[in-house]
């Protein structure tokens, strides 16, 4: 079989790729997921390159994966917190990446609040672009992730029932699972009610079903994954309360039990414990949210290799 060439250097968006390119960068992270688990020795596939995490929004996971992934695989990691950096001064956007492309880094890994960041900024830089979550529109790593997660439970990622629950409007986890899954062949279901539901839902991702019943979303699914209510992102009432919102779309184990009997629970966190994930739940059994984030690691690794491998403007000889 011939190996199928990546041709992206930026990773902006899930909908960008091919079912061909989601195979490339799964199966090299599948392979990075076992070699971690053996010895997380240090590589040097990207020996003398210098990745720098512009991130505009606040993150745990997602910023120390991709510098834990930069550095594994030998590249110099700069991370830049904008609230102590001169964007907090009135710096633009455009300013601060060509500030730090002349610095020769090879990529940066950009979050921002406004959608479609990372794009207008790919557009007018040499470096890679990687998306690590821009505004309500993608998170292409965290998709890729979590496809990750699922493949390694049940070997393939077509003919599944995925439960996406919750604030499904301000997520873009929601929405680069859905496109993703869709692409290989899974049945999407969203569920949340109806203000955190956008309105064009059915039509993200090819398989996408809309529920406002967290029991129906569930019923025979083999993945539930929960989310967090996007505060940072909500202007109006959407919930009468909480306690409310926890009694109709939190998952408890009594609401788990109507999923497949080998069913997984997921989450990309931060968890709200109690709200819409049951603690017993997230510490139990079924849950594969610690996998997920060790699965970070491994296709942040995949997608930093790959893209930079990728960028003619940047080789080095
Ligand atoms: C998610 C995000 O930032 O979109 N978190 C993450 O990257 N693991 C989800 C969230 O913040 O709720």
């Amino acid at each position: 079989m011939v190996e199928h060439r990546w041709a992206h250097k930026h990773l902006l968006s899930i909908a960008d790729l091919s079912v061909e390119d989601l195979e490339t960068v799964l199966a090299k992270a599948d392979a990075n997921f076992d070699e971690a688990r053996k010895r997380p020795k240090k590589g040097d596939a990207l020996r003398g390159r210098t990745v720098i995490n512009v991130f505009f929004e606040s993150s745990t996971r997602t910023r120390s994966s991709f510098e834990v992934a930069g550095k594994r695989l030998g590249a110099d990691v700069v991370n830049i917190s904008v609230s102590t950096s001169s964007v907090s001064k009135g710096e633009t956007l455009l300013d601060t990446v060509k500030n730090l492309e002349v610095m020769r880094a090879d990529a940066m890994v950009i979050r921002h609040q406004a959608s479609g960041a990372p794009n207008f900024v790919a557009a007018h830089t040499r470096a890679s672009i990687l998306n690590a979550g821009d505004g309500m529109h993608e998170h292409p790593t965290q998709a890729l992730l979590d496809a990750l997660t699922i493949r390694r439970h049940f070997g393939t990622l077509s003919g599944l029932t995925v439960a996406i629950c919750g604030d499904i409007v301000h997520s873009r986890v929601a929405r680069s699972n859905a496109i993703l899954l869709g692409k290989t062949g899974s049945k999407v279901r969203l569920c949340g009610p109806k203000t955190m539901m956008p309105r064009e839902a059915q039509e993200l991702g090819a398989t996408t079903s809309v529920h406002t019943n967290l029991d129906e979303a569930v019923d025979g699914a083999d993945v539930v994954m929960m989310l967090r209510i996007q505060n940072e992102r909500v202007y109006g009432p959407v919930m009468a309360s909480t306690r409310e919102y926890s009694r109709t779309f939190g998952l408890n184990t009594r609401r788990l039990e109507g999923a497949k009997p080998g069913a997984i629970v997921m989450h990309p966190g931060p968890i709200n414990r109690g709200v819409e994930l049951d603690t017993r739940l997230a510490d139990g059994a079924r849950s594969v949210v610690l996998e997920q984030v060790e699965a970070g690691v491994a296709v942040r690794m995949a997608a930093l290799d790959l893209c930079i491998a990728a960028n003619k403007e940047i080789a080095v000889s």
